[in-house]
């Protein structure tokens, strides 16, 4: 098994930087790149990284096709929560793709059906996004983050290895940790449940960039690379993975040798 690469930058800017340039190193290589791509705080500097390579004409996406790694329940286009809006707005506004993808999350009013035919229709529309990622050929380069308590995507700590797209509820401690990061600490607003890519999904991809910063991501970085190789901590199973480039800062960094 190869050790997965870890490039330590000094700051979150760094690290945006070292990430935009991996990923802009792969579309000059493949023009027609498939990239997965994640929300959250951390991505934010590496789309800005993005952005600026783009408006500086180093960097040409019009051939590239991204599919996110997740979508709150219930949310898409048009709810201002939804990682829809955030990638719309933190990347895909200023930055011109080929075509762009997220789970599709809300694919019906839940009020016009029961809940056993609306939650079949969920399960359709994960199938036909594990199939449109495959009919595009698989995903090349996935940028993922990493959750405090080691999840990736929405894949949470668990007892088994989730496998394609899927419906997930929610662990307490992301609850918790997305209320302070986005919705000014109130838990009540954060859905429960998400659409994520499942561990099997992501592990396909032909080369996976993990990024992480700050102090409260030290332990989930230890435990990825130093603990056992667990479902218990998603993120550890990116250790099987052959070509895996975790991009941390020194914070996120400091428990580990
Ligand atoms: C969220 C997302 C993940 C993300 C993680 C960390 O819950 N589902 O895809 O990687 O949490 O987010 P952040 O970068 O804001 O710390």
């Amino acid at each position: 098994m190869k050790k997965p690469t870890v490039y330590c930058c000094k700051n979150h800017s760094e690290l945006g930087r070292v990430a935009a340039s991996l990923i802009a190193q792969q579309i000059s290589q493949n023009p027609n790149l498939v990239l997965g791509l994640p929300s959250g705080k951390t991505p934010i500097t590496v789309y800005q990284e993005l952005r600026k390579k783009y408006d500086n004409e180093e960097l040409d996406c019009s051939g590239v096709t991204t599919f996110n790694l997740d979508e709150y329940f219930q949310r898409g286009k048009g709810d201002a929560d939804s990682y829809y809006t955030f990638m719309h707005e933190r990347l895909f506004k200023y930055v011109p793709f080929k075509a762009s993808y997220l789970p599709n999350a809300k694919p019906a009013d839940p009020k016009e059906m029961s809940t056993s035919e609306y939650l079949t229709l969920i399960d359709e529309e994960c199938s036909k996004y594990d199939k449109l990622i495959e009919d595009c050929g698989g995903i090349d380069v996935q940028l993922v983050g990493i959750g405090s308590n080691g999840h990736i995507g929405f894949n949470e700590p668990s007892d088994e290895i989730s496998g394609g797209t899927y419906l997930v509820d929610l662990a307490e401690q992301t609850i918790k940790d997305n209320a302070e990061k986005f919705y000014n600490g109130n838990k009540s607003e954060v859905p429960k449940s998400a659409i994520s890519m499942g561990m099997e999904q992501i592990m396909k991809a032909k080369m996976i960039i993990l990024i992480a910063n700050g102090i409260s991501k030290a332990k989930a970085i230890y435990d990825a690379l130093e603990g056992p190789i667990t479902p218990q901590v998603p993120a550890s199973l990116l250790r099987e993975h052959e070509d895996v480039i975790f991009v941390i800062d020194e914070a996120t960094a400091s428990l580990i040798d």
